[in-house]
């Protein structure tokens, strides 16, 4: 069964920048669901010892989903049972178009692979009593494959569907076609997470509107303004939302810095993205992000960031 979510908002899973501390602020400011950044189950299976420290998470953020890529059944089971204890959901990653990543046979390149797929969900249900849901894209080339592996997925079981309704080729270009969330809605009975494109809670109510799917999930969006969660649900239940001062926003980097700074495996350079993209829409955060370029230590960031605050 699905968690209970308090909110129809969801953080996407992104490398790179949905780590604890991320994650940690979105959950506080308001979101239903958030997601970790795609871990290798190879990688789990080498560092099993270790695993806490590796995909670093906090009770505090819960529900959290853990997500996984790779297409080794043996392997795929016997990391499902090493992180589920730790995690509320699964999910498992069938839309990164990366080719260093694909040509492993993961990811994206499984929605050409119904079969293996079939498989690879048999394993996954068979293999843990959590809930489990599939992120995927519209298709390779074409947006073509997304019904048939939704169909897969319904029928083995997978509780929920997230769907960025982009080709592979089309990378992060051109729009999200919404037309094909509202088509996977009509095709499957089991919960649809719409993805892609949401910037502000007037996109989130219309992406929920005109596709009448459950929940909506929000990557980039989040990622420079994690106030989002808070301002959909207050549109959602009020019809209106606060703007976020530049101000609050770089308060919320340094509560960031400081969940960031408890996690191994943040680094600074981590850090540093993330003070450059909540600097993104303040006044003067243009200079500062060019400031932020040559750092290397959290000391000299946390300087830069503190200097632009009190300018603020
Ligand atoms: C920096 C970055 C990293 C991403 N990493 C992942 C990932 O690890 N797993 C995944 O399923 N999608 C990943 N995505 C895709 C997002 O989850 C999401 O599907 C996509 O950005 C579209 O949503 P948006 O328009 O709200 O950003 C990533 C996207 C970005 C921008």
């Amino acid at each position: 069964m699905l968690p209970k979510f308090t909110s129809k908002a969801f953080l996407a899973p992104m490398s790179g920048v949905s780590n604890v501390a991320l994650r940690l602020l979105c959950k506080e400011l308001g979101a239903g669901l958030v997601v970790t950044e795609f871990v290798n189950i190879h990688a789990i299976i080498a560092k099993k010892d270790d695993i806490t420290k590796f995909v670093e998470f906090s009770p505090k953020e819960k529900p959290v989903s853990i997500q996984l890529f790779g297409s080794d059944l043996k392997t795929l089971k016997e990391a499902i049972k090493i992180v589920e204890p730790h995690f509320d959901m699964i999910d498992y990653n069938m839309g990164c178009p990366s080719p260093q990543i694909t040509e492993q046979m993961a990811c994206s390149a499984l929605l050409q692979k119904p079969e293996l797929t079939r498989k690879i969900f048999q394993t996954m249900r068979k293999a843990t009593n959590k809930p489990i849901s599939v992120k995927i894209r519209s298709g390779v080339n074409k947006p073509n494959r997304w019904k048939i592996i939704a169909k897969i997925a319904e029928e083995e079981g997978i509780e929920m569907i997230i769907f960025h309704p982009r080709t592979v080729k089309q990378g992060y270009s051109g729009k999200a076609d919404w037309k094909l969330i509202k088509e996977l809605k009509q095709l499957v009975k089991i919960p649809v997470v719409g993805n892609g494109d949401i910037k502000t809670p007037e996109d989130a109510q219309r992406m929920l509107q005109e596709t009448g799917c459950d929940y909506v999930m929000i990557g980039r969006g989040a990622m420079t303004n994690p106030f989002i969660f808070k301002q959909i649900n207050d549109y959602l239940k009020t019809g209106k939302y606060k703007e976020i001062s530049a101000k609050t926003k770089i308060k919320y980097f340094f509560k960031y810095l400081k969940y960031a700074e408890k996690y191994q495996s943040i680094r600074p350079a981590n850090i540093r993205m993330q003070a450059m993209n909540f600097s993104k829409g303040c006044r003067g955060g243009k200079k500062l992000r060019g400031d932020l370029i040559p750092t290397k230590t959290v000391k000299e960031i946390k300087e830069l960031m503190e200097t632009f605050y009190r300018g603020l």
